[in-house]
């Protein structure tokens, strides 16, 4: 039983490591800062751990006021352990505990026991005004959670498959986030997210298991989706 998991999971890695190509040599000075960040980290023994919280498909020149202090705050200390994270990933009440998780361990502790210990050694916390500048910023462009009053849809058979699928990693984004081929791309990028951070992705339809009906969760999306 074990080895048959074991196997599905290498497996699961092998086609997120195929899809999602290795981010090229960064030009530009954050993008270094970032990729020397990620040598540290990826070298250290929990590397195939720690890749897999967050997937590589967010770029420092993906964030938004990229020369505001707080996306430079985001990525002097955000990137010490793990790829870099989204901003818009959270909604903003959420953001609050996981950085308060993400301090507590950037001070040495909580690291899951003794674990972390030897790569922990360079790693830097920020100053309490440096944290509330980060989480201001992180909840300045945070996620908007889907309002179930406006979408009674949500209630239904209908939007199962988005139910199950969407609020895995995150809350119910609003459809109103994107125009409907903006959610074409989000969505297949969040397939491969699936992927990486081995969640259910139901690639190989199994009628025990909840299944992944992505032409259904399109469907909802692209119906309420911001008009292009
Ligand atoms: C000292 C190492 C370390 C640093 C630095 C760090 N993280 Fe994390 N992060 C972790 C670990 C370990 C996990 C996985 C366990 C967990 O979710 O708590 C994680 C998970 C996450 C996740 C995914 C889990 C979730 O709840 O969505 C997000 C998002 C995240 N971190 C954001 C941040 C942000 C924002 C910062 C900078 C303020 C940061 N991290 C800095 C170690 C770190
Ligand atoms: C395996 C975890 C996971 C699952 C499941 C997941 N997401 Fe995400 N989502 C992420 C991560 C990580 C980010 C931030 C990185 C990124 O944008 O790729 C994110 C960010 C987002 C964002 C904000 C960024 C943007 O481009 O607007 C939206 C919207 C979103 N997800 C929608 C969805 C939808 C719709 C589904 C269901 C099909 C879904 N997510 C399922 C992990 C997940």
């Amino acid at each position: 039983m074990k080895r048959v998991s074991v196997a599905s999971l290498a497996l699961a890695a092998a086609l997120a490591a195929a899809l999602i190509p290795a981010a090229a040599v960064a030009a530009d000075p954050a993008g270094q800062a970032v990729d020397a960040a990620r040598k540290r980290w990826q070298e250290s023994p929990h590397g195939p751990m720690l890749e897999r919280i967050l997937p590589p498909t967010f770029e420092p020149a993906q964030l938004p006021e990229p020369a505001s202090r707080g996306a430079r705050l985001t990525i002097e200390y955000c990137v010490q352990c793990h790829n870099l994270p989204n901003p818009a990933m959270h909604h903003a009440a959420k953001w609050p505990g996981i950085v308060e998780r993400m301090v507590v361990r950037m001070r040495g502790k909580g690291n899951l026991g003794e674990l972390m210990k030897e790569m922990m050694a360079g790693v830097k916390a920020p100053s309490d005004e440096e944290r509330a500048v980060l989480l201001a910023y992180l909840q300045r462009h945070s996620q908007r959670p889907l309002d179930p009053r406006r979408y009674p849809e949500i209630r239904t058979d209908a939007t199962k498959s988005f139910r199950l699928a969407c609020q895995q990693c995150h809350t119910l984004p609003d459809p109103q986030r994107h125009t409907a081929s903006e959610w074409e791309s989000v969505v297949a990028r969040m397939e491969r997210n699936m992927l990486w951070m081995n969640r259910v992705v139901g690639s190989r339809p199994d009628p025990r298991e909840p299944q992944l009906r992505i032409d259904e969760i399109l469907d909802f999306l692209q119906r309420y989706a911001k008009k292009g």
